[in-house]
């Protein structure tokens, strides 16, 4: 039976880095590996214990390197196999542990096991993908891409289908194959080998489709999510791989249930160490739809937080996040990234960072950078943004209403160049970056947040420390105090020994609240806020962390989180 509590990533919290908008020593426009390593005593500033890095594989980079050419190999953009060496052994010595992304959904179709099955049907290589004939001179059925259009890619040559879940430059791979399982085998303990200690697993619960293909009323997805294999297969590559290793495992799971991600990251270890879900990031879709802007639902958020935390809790384990780099900026999201950045910011980051699970900074969350708010479709970069683009012009959107939406949902806002400092490019590069710098970078960058002791970054930084100090963090259950309350979003957390209040104003409005009548006020701290007020400063200029009276007002965006010794 495994001690969870020996599990070091359950107290963790894990640094997402896209290296291309990192940092760029290399000085081509892109980030490096060189450019990681020169920043990890920041990070180790920040108290972070590992650092995912999404794909650093040779790749084409059509969907910046989640369409990989080859496993083995490091991109020449990112640097060579050398750098990464560099990079791991540096990170360790200074305490840091190193996730890589895998991709195994799919592959390049620059990869040569691609190259070799689309140029030869008889070749070995043929069934490591998907190949379907025609139905009725059609493609084999309408399941779509994610990125928009039809999931089959017609091949003249042998006149048959290959599917892709993504961009017809990223071929499904079949796992039905049991080669292709070896392969995925060989992969990442070639990496495990090298000392990296974890691997997150892209879109990994769609590797097992509906083996009969069939149509549907819908865009397909039933058909190949949490599909008929994927937990045997990942139980495969648990026993003969990541248990082998003591790989710590986190896997993007599209569009899933509890009662899987439950399996998923079941305790017993027998699948993955944790889980990211989605749901909660779609609470500002209109009917479902991404590619809407529509006003945050919070009580839909707090109903699926509350749904999570509580179907997890002594189940399975979930990864806590706001922002990625497939994601909007929190903070121009759920936030006011105008008059109230700083403290929507960090009532944002109390109200995901109190709640059971591991919790991911994305790049730059941790200054609260902001979307860009770019304003013409030729500073966006991403393929799923311009091929949005194109599709909701032809369902007659206006040009106007088409960037409105981008400029709120776009994937490109979260991939900015890094915001260093005020130098040009904002000291990501000594020249153009390959993607736009937001234009705040002046006020909003690292520099500044490390010489203001109000910062964000500290915000983050105590939040960090308040983890690894309180096992009411951790282990706690899980309550919404006002489920229907329109603005406030409270929950507590209870172990035998602690109890934990994390109370949350998402307005820009002062809002009264009355903290609950059992909670007792002398054994109450505030152990974290983010106001600076008179109030919890007293005549002699002492912090005074405990609260005069249960009826409080919560000043816009105001965030506390109380402790109470039980
Ligand atoms: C995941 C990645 C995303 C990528 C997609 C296809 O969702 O996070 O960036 O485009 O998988 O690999």
């Amino acid at each position: 039976m495994t001690n969870l509590h020996n599990e070091w990533w359950r107290k963790a919290t894990i640094y997402q880095i896209y290296p291309k908008s990192f940092c760029d020593i290399g000085g081509k426009g892109t980030g490096d590996i060189q450019g990681i390593i020169s920043k990890l005593d920041y990070l180790h500033a920040l108290g972070i214990d590992a650092i995912w890095l999404t794909p650093i594989y040779c790749s084409p980079m059509i969907d910046n390197g989640y369409d990989i050419s080859d496993y083995y190999n490091i991109n020449p953009d990112f640097g060579c196999m050398a750098d990464f060496d560099q990079l791991l052994l540096t990170a360790h010595q200074k305490g840091i542990r190193i996730i890589l992304d895998i991709v195994v959904n799919h592959t390049s179709t620059e990869h040569q096991w691609f190259q070799s099955a689309i140029a030869d049907k008889n070749s070995p290589y043929r069934d490591y993908y998907i190949w379907q004939d025609p139905k009725n001179g059609r493609e084999p059925n309408n399941w779509q891409s994610k990125f928009g259009g039809n999931a089959w890619k017609f091949d003249q040559k042998s006149g048959q289908y290959y599917l892709h879940l993504f961009a017809e430059q990223q071929a499904d791979l079949n796992w039905e194959n049991p080669k292709v399982r070896a392969e995925v085998e060989n992969i990442i303990s070639f990496w495990a080998e090298k000392g990296v200690d974890g691997f997150r697993l892209d879109v990994i619960n769609l590797i097992s489709k509906q083996p009969s293909f069939p149509e549907d009323e819908s865009d397909g997805r039933k058909f190949y999510t949490d599909g008929p294999r994927a937990h045997e297969y990942l139980q495969r590559l648990s026993e003969s791989v990541f248990n082998k290793y003591g790989s710590v495992t986190v896997g993007e799971m599209s569009s899933t249930s509890l009662a899987h991600c439950q399996q998923y990251s079941a305790t017993d270890a027998t699948e993955l160490s944790m889980v990211f879900n989605f749901h909660h990031l779609k609470t500002d879709y209109k009917n479902g739809d991404k590619w809407t802007n529509a006003p945050l639902d919070l009580l839909q958020l707090k109903q699926i937080f509350n749904y999570w935390q509580q179907g997890m809790y002594n189940k399975g384990w979930s990864a806590l996040f706001w922002c990625n780099h497939d994601q909007p900026r929190i903070v121009s999201r759920f936030g006011d990234d105008k008059k109230y950045r700083v403290q929507s910011a960090k009532m944002l980051a109390n109200a995901l960072h109190m709640m059971q699970g591991t919790p991911y900074i994305y790049q730059g969350e941790e200054i609260a950078m902001t979307n860009p708010h770019y304003q013409s479709i030729s500073q966006y970069r991403d393929l799923e943004s311009i091929n949005m683009h194109r599709i909701m012009l032809e369902e007659g959107k206006t040009e106007q209403q088409v960037m409105a939406i981008l400029a709120n949902k776009s994937r490109d806002n979260s991939r900015t160049p890094m915001q260093w400092n005020k130098k040009d490019q904002a000291g990501f590069s000594d020249v153009q970056p390959w993607i736009t710098v937001a234009s705040n970078y002046p006020e909003i960058n690292v520099e500044d947040a490390l010489l203001d002791q109000n910062s964000v970054f500290y915000h983050y930084q105590r939040l960090l420390i308040l983890r690894k100090q309180l096992d009411v963090i951790c282990w706690g259950d899980y309550q919404d105090l006002c489920p229907e309350h329109e603005q406030l979003f409270c929950y507590q957390r209870t172990t035998p020994e602690q109890k934990l209040l994390c109370i949350n104003n998402f307005s820009a409005e002062q809002v009264p609240y009355a903290l609950p009548d059992s909670l007792c006020l002398e054994n109450t701290r505030v152990i974290i806020a983010n106001y600076n007020s008179p109030e919890q400063v007293d005549r002699n200029g002492q912090v005074v962390n405990s609260l005069a009276s249960k009826a409080i007002t919560l000043r816009p965006f105001e965030s506390l989180v109380l402790l109470e010794a039980v």
